[in-house]
């Protein structure tokens, strides 16, 4: 389509002031998200917790003489806290695909921030377990209306040369979230009573009002309000966010995307045909593989698991801030450098130094550390900590932030709301297995969990050298003609003849 003259319009797109607002406040759904993946972990290693909700781990955790240092918080129970959440996510983002398409991305951000305030209320205030596993529904709940609507937000309303930057505030609020969330745990650790845990589940609000007051200020997207036949506000906002008039070509071609978008009346049937092939499989390779980088792992259980490699208590919660901080520092540097060097090159880089860092880890720990004892010497202890974070440092640079941009950047508007669905429910999916096995599987593999993920980063390394196109400068509605047509193995996708199959 109108190539030359898009290209015309995006150089004269100006990186207004509303476009950084909105992306600002709309970001910090991440927040939300970051804070509740950062929060469990130090939660469900707080006494005070364990004692009230899980007295045999508490029990177990005492024992330390008679019981598995890799062991001592396998608990299926305690598993559940940390991975309902992202159970209900998971559920809750079809959902949320119903309202992005309908009701539009504006809206679907608020809803998110009314399912938070319902279950951080619920969460800081219960007596009963009962109640927590509610409170914990609804913050999944909001987690997968968030995470449907933000992404998208950010990629449909940034101009093309920043969009992966913009896009990419979405990833730097949730390594905010989770930095926030292990000082908060450090703090709360240290309240006297035991109702730290109370303090740390209750302070969810915080960013959970931002992301509710955040969605009442924004503009919807123009590709959205388009899409929903709002024609002149959408070519207002258009006019405005981009600050200059001449958007005629960028209009015409989201107003030509949203006709093709209209005739799909079954988005989800529509999204499993041949042409649609190319960004479906890439989102949900994206997603299995960012989970299976092993960063969950570490991260829900950054304070257990330096407790397991011998750290004391106190030291466990420092490391974890630490990781927590490089976390965020190593996704500013993404922002930075997404749009220059370009996704493949994040994610090839970082695959390197994340393999290199696990198998560092995984040998240091076979050779090191031994089942019924603390005996990290002080040298390996600072080794492992320094390879967790060259690890971090790498996955914050990639595969975290792209994990979501890549996704939310390549699906052809009509399958957007949808595509973004099953993004958002392959991710949930896999957090949650992760959350659910990975204590189980450090107490059966010991150090070869390590191992394990190193394997992983292997595989999908190989997958983006060979099968992630170049994104990157590419308009958001320009991806079939310019990507996916292009690369050697997804244009079968997408030439004319289409294989025999439906088109
Ligand atoms: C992932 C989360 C992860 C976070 C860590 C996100 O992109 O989806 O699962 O906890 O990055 O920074």
């Amino acid at each position: 389509m109108a190539s030359a003259s898009t290209a015309a319009d995006i150089s004269e797109a100006k990186i207004t002031p509303i476009v950084i607002i909105s992306c600002i406040l709309a970001s910090s759904g991440g927040l939300m998200f970051g804070y509740e993946v950062g929060i469990s972990g130090g939660v469900t290693a707080m006494p005070g917790f364990l004692k009230k909700f899980y007295p045999d781990v508490y029990a177990s955790t005492q024992k330390l003489k008679t019981n598995s240092n890799y062991c001592r918080f396998n608990n299926q129970g305690l598993q559940l806290f940390t991975s309902l959440l992202y159970l209900a996510a998971l559920v809750s983002t079809f959902f949320a695909s119903y309202t992005t398409k309908r009701l539009g991305r504006r809206l679907t951000m608020l809803i998110a921030g009314i399912f938070f305030i319902v279950g951080t209320v619920l969460n800081a205030s219960f007596q009963e377990l009962s109640m927590v596993i509610i409170g914990r529904i609804f913050l999944g709940c909001g987690v997968g209306f968030a995470n449907q609507a933000v992404p998208l937000f950010l990629s449909e309303i940034a101009p093309t040369r920043i969009r992966g930057g913009l896009n990419i505030l979405f990833q730097l609020n949730v390594t905010v979230g989770i930095l926030f969330a292990t000082l908060v745990n450090y703090g709360a650790a240290k309240i006297k009573g035991g109702w730290g845990w109370r303090v740390s589940l209750g302070l969810a609000g915080v960013p959970a009002l931002l992301l509710t007051l955040g969605s009442l200020v924004v503009v919807d997207t123009p590709n959205s309000l388009i899409q929903r036949g709002k024609l002149d506000e959408g070519r207002a906002v258009l006019k405005r966010i981009r600050g200059t008039e001449n958007v005629e070509a960028e209009f015409s071609e989201i107003l030509e995307a949203s006709s093709a978008a209209k005739e799909i009346k079954h988005p989800f049937k529509n999204l499993l045909k041949w042409k649609n092939r190319p960004p479906l499989v890439i989102a949900i390779a994206m997603q299995i593989f960012q989970q299976f980088t092993g960063m969950n792992a570490i991260l829900f259980y950054a304070p257990i698991l330096f407790a397991t490699m011998g750290f004391g208590n106190n030291a466990s919660l420092y490391a974890a801030v630490i990781l927590g901080a490089v976390n965020v520092l190593a996704t500013i540097v993404s922002i930075f450098l997404v749009d220059k060097v370009g996704r493949r090159m994040l994610l090839l880089e970082a695959g390197i130094q994340m393999l290199l860092s696990q198998l560092v880890i995984g040998i240091v720990l076979a050779f090191k550390v031994k089942d019924h004892s603390n005996n990290l010497s002080y040298g390996l202890a600072i080794v492992v900590v320094v390879m967790v974070c060259t690890f971090v440092s790498a996955f914050a640079w990639s595969w975290g932030p792209l994990g979501w941009l890549i996704p939310s950047e390549t699906f052809p508007l009509e399958t957007r709301s949808a595509g973004q669905s099953v993004t958002v429910c392959m991710n949930m999916l896999c957090c949650f297995l992760i959350g659910q096995v990975f204590l189980l599987m450090l107490c059966s593999m010991k150090y070869g969990v390590f191992l394990f993920f190193s394997a992983w980063v292997l595989v999908m390394s190989l997958f983006v050298l060979f099968l992630v196109p170049e994104t990157k400068n590419v308009p958001i509605e320009e991806m079939t003609e310019r990507v996916w047509k292009q690369h050697w193995f997804w244009k079968r996708y997408k030439d004319d003849y289409e294989g025999g199959r439906v088109k």
